[in-house]
């Protein structure tokens, strides 16, 4: 795991940008993995903005998103679809029919079955996914990947835990139906990635962003998952790195890094 920790939210977010941005430019036919949440707005903003100033193209590139709210539909502004629509793909050369998030409008469990399969083979079919996105939850989830998730799981129907309901509720307005269940890449899909980049700011994802770096490996934090992969690096801020006991090591690794490029 590469731990880089930053001055402010802001450095993280273009730090996400240029990864984001050598990804796409690098290959011919790229494959993103993004993630929804207020984490990567900025990142969406600076990748935005590199598109406008010409740095970047996406008409080549497939994006599969990590999860998305069961019955609602597309067009609801709750959507994670709508949330992609409005930060990223409205503002980028990006065709719609290359972006994908998980089908979870109907509320029907056989046809969400079928759909989470048919996720999982629309990815293996564009050839996995290059650069995953993610951000992280205050009790460690990764996507929709609740505590206790299996490690080993793929895209499926997941319910909310009260944490995350309760966290994600200052995005609904008063009297706003708020979804319970989700469908999410599994940890296991997530971890099939060639490339991880987590992003977390603030301090109130120090706890789990200790969990995830320095816990064990463990179902109770979903995002520990990624210790198990061999490209996985977590861009942070000052903020969220407040409980790493290991700090300076991390500091220090980056410094000895740049000796090297
Ligand atoms: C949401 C999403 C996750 C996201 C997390 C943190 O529930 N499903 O993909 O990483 O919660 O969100 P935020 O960045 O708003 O803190």
């Amino acid at each position: 795991m590469r731990v880089i920790i930053l001055d402010s939210a802001k450095d993280v977010a273009q730090f996400a940008a240029n990864t984001i941005i050598d990804t796409v430019n690098r290959k011919m036919r790229p494959t993103l993995g993004l993630a929804t949440g207020s984490t990567p707005i900025e990142a969406y903003r600076a990748v935005i903005d590199a598109y406008k100033t010409n740095r970047v193209s996406f008409a080549q590139t497939v994006t599969f998103n990590l999860d998305e709210y069961i019955g609602i539909k597309e067009e609801h502004v709750q959507s994670y679809r709508y949330f992609m629509n409005q930060h990223l793909f409205n503002h980028i050369d990006i065709p719609l029919s290359n972006t994908f998030l998980p089908g979870a409008a109907s509320l029907n469990e056989a046809q969400l079955h079928k759909n989470a399969h048919q996720y999982e083979e629309a990815i293996k079919k564009a050839g996995g996914i290059d650069l995953q996105l993610l951000g992280i939850g205050k009790n460690g989830h990764i996507g929709f990947n609740e505590p206790t998730s299996s490690l080993r799981s793929r895209t499926r129907i997941k319910s909310l835990s009260e944490s995350t309901i309760e966290a994600n509720k200052r995005l609904f307005k008063n009297g706003e139906y708020q979804p319970r269940l989700a469908l999410t890449m599994g940890i296991e899909t997530i971890l099939e990635s060639r490339q991880l980049l987590l992003l977390a700011t603030g301090s109130t994802k120090a706890n789990a962003v200790k969990d995830m770096v320095e816990g064990p490996l463990t179902a109770m934090c979903p995002a520990s998952a990624l210790q198990l992969h061999q490209d996985a690096t977590i861009v942070i801020d000052s903020e969220a790195a407040d409980k790493l006991v290991m700090k300076d090591y991390y500091l220090w690794c980056e410094q000895q890094r740049q000796d090297l490029e």
